[in-house]
C-alpha cells in the first residue's frame, strides 16, 4: 500500500469510530494535513449526520467549506466531543510532535477542548523517542532571536522556516537534535520562553486514541 492509501484507511476508520456517537447537534473539531484532508472528504460524505465542525486551520476552513460543512468558530461551541487529526510523530504514550503544517497553535487550542482526540496516522509516523522529527516551535516575530538563543541552551538547534507565516501572523522555528526523554517537562520548559505561543509536542495533553495505517490493516492504539 502506498502511504496516501494508509493515511485513506485510518481516515476512514477515523469517521467509521465516530460516526455512531454523533448527533444533529454535534460539532467535530478536524486538524490540519494530508491526513486530515482524507480525513474531511471521508467525512463529507455524512455531512448532514452531524452540525458542523470547528477547524484547526484557515487551510481545513477552506476544504470544509468547499464540501458545504458549516464551520462554527470555537468561541461559539460549548462541546465538542471528537478532535480529529494527523501528526508527525506519535510513541506509544501517544505523545505527539506536530506542527509539520505550521497549524500547531489552533491545533492545540482544539484538541485542549474536544473531550477524545483522535489521531491518524500512517505507520512511519510511530518511533520509540519522539524527537528524529524536528520539533516545531510557533514565534512571535519579534522574539526570534531572542527564543533561538533558548532553545540552543536547552540543547536545540533551531532553524527558521523560511517563507512561512502562521495563521496567527507569527514564524515557526523548527527545532533539531533534541533528545525529547521528557516530552511534558520539555513541552513546559519551551512554552515558558518569553516570545513562544507555543510548541508541537502534544504531551500535557496527548491523543487518547491512535489509530494508525500498517500494511497490516488499522491497528487501534489507546493511551496506557
Ligand atoms: C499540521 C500537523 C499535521 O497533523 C502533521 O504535520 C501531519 O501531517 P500529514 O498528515 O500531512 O502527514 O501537525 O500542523
Amino acid at each position: 500500500m502506498t502511504q496516501d492509501q494508509l493515511k485513506q484507511a485510518v481516515a476512514q476508520a477515523a469517521v467509521d469510530h465516530i460516526l455512531p456517537k454523533l448527533d444533529s447537534k454535534s460539532i467535530v473539531g478536524v486538524g490540519t494535513g494530508s491526513t486530515a484532508n482524507f480525513f474531511i472528504d471521508a467525512l463529507a460524505r455524512h455531512k448532514t449526520e452531524f452540525d458542523g465542525v470547528v477547524a484547526s486551520s484557515e487551510a481545513t476552513a477552506t476544504r470544509l467549506k468547499q464540501h458545504g460543512i458549516p464551520v462554527y468558530d470555537l468561541n461559539s461551541t460549548s462541546e465538542l466531543e471528537f478532535y480529529v487529526d494527523g501528526a508527525d510523530e506519535a510513541d506509544h504514550h501517544l505523545h505527539l510532535i506536530k506542527g509539520g503544517g505550521a497549524a500547531l497553535t489552533r491545533e492545540k487550542i482544539v484538541a485542549a477542548v474536544a473531550r477524545t482526540f483522535v489521531c491518524i496516522a500512517d505507520a512511519s509516523k510511530r518511533v520509540p523517542v519522539l524527537g528524529a522529527f524536528p520539533l516545531p516551535v510557533e514565534v512571535i516575530p519579534m522574539a526570534r532571536s531572542h527564543v533561538a538563543r533558548q532553545l540552543v541552551k536547552l540543547g536545540g538547534d533551531p532553524v527558521y522556516r523560511d517563507g512561512v507565516t502562521t495563521d496567527n501572523g507569527n514564524i515557526i522555528l523548527d527545532v533539531y537534535s533534541l533528545s525529547i526523554t521528557d516530552p511534558v517537562k520539555l513541552e513546559a520548559d519551551i512554552n515558558a520562553i518569553v516570545g513562544v505561543v507555543t510548541n508541537g509536542l502534544f504531551a500535557a495533553r496527548p491523543a487518547d486514541l491512535l489509530l494508525l495505517g500498517t500494511e497490516n490493516g488499522v491497528e487501534t492504539l489507546t493511551r496506557s
